[in-house]
């Protein structure tokens, strides 16, 4: 298994979209708060403009988090730099930027890991992953990385591209076999929905050498997920599980 937290004690708090209950998501203003509060990673989620550059953000479309409209993938770099991504959340993050991938990357680098959601659909993406290893080697990124999708054909492409990148296959279901999953996808880690997590999914996964974090939004029950014994969870509000991790090792748990 190919574990891109390296030698840091677990469980690793990922900051969701940064720290996206505190900060407009997927900014560089979110990443840093989302490493102020201690997380061991940054999530965040890639698109290509339609010059062929990465930039952060989650949707496809520009409406929710930017003041553009249509789709990320129909507009060039400098038109989304130009747009307005941070009043949505709250009018003091006023002209917060999309930042492109690189530039977090670089921010990133001997700071934090980074964990990189592919996003897949309905607007599929046929380089995504040539464009993203590219951005990760001009950076050196390679080993800093968990790169994950809910399109396990992308996961799959990343590790027969690149077997020394971290990897991760989302998901929303009980499924019957994670495993088998993952092991479909060649992938490294499994990163199920919070709500249907057991302790035998966390079990099955340690024992076929699979990092498993589960995934979610603010609604998380820490207390419930960590007892299952995770590697990893994410977190928009990542002082949230660091203080249930605390409160758990203060008790010997
Ligand atoms: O990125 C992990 C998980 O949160 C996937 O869902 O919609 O937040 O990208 P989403
Ligand atoms: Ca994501």
């Amino acid at each position: 298994m190919r574990n891109a937290f390296g030698d840091r004690p677990g469980p690793y708090v990922i900051g969701h979209r940064g720290a996206a209950g505190y900060a407009p998501e997927n900014t560089m203003v979110s990443f840093e708060r989302g490493i102020a509060l201690r997380a061991d990673a940054i999530e965040l989620d890639i698109h290509p403009t339609s010059d062929g550059q990465l930039v952060v953000i989650h949707d496809p479309t520009l409406e929710r988090t930017t003041n553009g409209h249509g789709f990320v993938s129909t507009h060039s770099l400098a038109e989304i730099q130009a747009l307005d991504a941070g009043s949505w959340f709250d009018p003091s993050f006023q002209n917060v930027r999309v930042p492109t991938f690189r530039e977090v990357l670089e921010w990133a680098r001997g700071r934090t890991k980074v964990v990189v959601e592919i996003k897949q659909g309905p607007i599929f993406y046929p380089a995504i992953e040539e464009m993203m290893i590219a951005v990760l080697d001009q950076a050196q990124m390679r080993g800093e990385v968990l790169v994950i999708s809910f399109d396990h054909h992308s996961v799959r492409k990343v590790k027969q591209l690149a077997p020394e990148i971290a990897t991760g296959v989302l998901y929303a279901g009980r499924v019957i076999d994670p495993v088998g999953l993952a092991l479909a996808a060649q992938a490294d880690a499994l990163m199920p929905y919070w709500p249907l997590l057991t302790k035998e999914e966390v079990a099955a996964a340690h024992a076929a050498g699979l990092l498993i974090g589960p995934w979610g939004g603010a609604e998380q029950n820490y207390e419930y997920i960590l007892a299952t014994g995770v590697d990893a969870v994410l977190a928009d509000f990542p002082d949230h599980p660091r203080t249930v991790i605390e409160q758990q090792q203060a008790a010997g748990r």
